[in-house]
């Protein structure tokens, strides 16, 4: 499966150290939450579907997102953030490099930066690492609510906003880390199953809702219709180095919660040949 995103260059601008500034395709699409089930679906392109856009609006946006990244960056949460990478997860990330320089970052799931205050807190962090950490390299981001004015902050903090839906069935085919902070079990799901192969498995990292939570769940709600939509994250668990986040103050509990690092180091193929990919 391609994991190319389609997009077009705006102005031909480069801003922020050398990443390029990609805008959406322009659809008469109406902004909506996915419908259950849209996981499911195949690929296809996406637009922002509020086509106006405000100066103002975009302005207030950015204030609210650089007033955020400046409370995360001098939080004692971030400090700990930090602490945790260099001290329990450097080695994981410097597997996954292997001889390459730079890890993509693929945010999906980032919710509405100008409704709510979670998804500033989580792109925060975001940049953050980008700002922080030499070896990350270009974001690009997804969610399906995203506002022209969310798109073009996003374009002008030098991610670039992915114009195709790919149900979260992006193959690592490089070094790629998953930024999905909160996202719903089967986001997780669709990205296991796409790659489920040790060569791609190996070069990618999760950030999102606790394997083990789910798993912890599933082993009481052993009937739930929603383990059928689990069934990659649970099976990735036996082979999974999870690092939870600690969210330190209740200022970071909404956004970090119950969020974690999943790392696939020591896969076992015919483990995975026993789940249909
Ligand atoms: C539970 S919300 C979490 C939002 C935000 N991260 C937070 O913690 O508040 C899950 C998000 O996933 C997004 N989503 C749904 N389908 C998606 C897809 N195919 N690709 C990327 N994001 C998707 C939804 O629009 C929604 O914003």
């Amino acid at each position: 499966m391609a994991a190319s995103a389609k997009s077009l260059t705006v102005d031909g601008a480069t801003l922020n150290g050398g990443w390029t500034v990609v805008l959406p395709r322009r659809g008469r699409q109406r902004r909506k939450a996915p419908k259950a089930g849209i996981l499911e679906e195949k690929q296809e392109a996406w637009a922002p579907t509020d086509s106006q856009t405000d100066p103002l609006r975009e302005t207030k946006l950015m204030q609210k997102v650089e007033k955020c990244i400046t409370k995360v960056g001098s939080s004692k949460f971030y400090l700990t953030f930090q602490d945790q990478i260099e001290t329990s997860v450097l080695d994981h990330f410097h597997r996954i490099l292997g001889s390459e320089i730079k890890i993509q970052m693929v945010i999906f799931g980032i919710g509405s930066l100008e409704l709510y205050e979670p998804p500033c807190l989580q792109l925060s962090l975001a940049m953050l690492m980008k700002r922080d950490f030499s070896w990350i390299g270009n974001i690009e981001v997804f969610d399906p609510i995203l506002s022209v004015t969310e798109s073009k902050v996003l374009e002008a903090l030098g991610c670039s906003v992915i114009s195709i839906n790919e149900h979260g069935r992006r193959e690592a085919l490089k070094p790629t880390m998953f930024f999905m902070p909160h996202c719903e079990a089967e986001l997780y799901n669709n990205l296991l199953r796409a790659n489920w192969k040790p060569e791609l498995l190996s070069n990618m990292v999760i950030f999102g809702n606790s394997f083990e939570t789910y798993e912890q769940h599933a082993s009481i709600c052993k009937n739930s219709p929603i383990l059928n939509s689990m069934e990659h994250i649970l099976a990735v668990r036996s082979f999974t180095d999870e690092f939870r986040i600690k969210t330190i103050s209740d200022d970071y509990y909404n956004a970090f919660h119950d969020s974690s690092w999943h790392f696939f180091g020591s896969v076992n193929e015919a483990k995975l040949q026993s789940i249909n990919s």
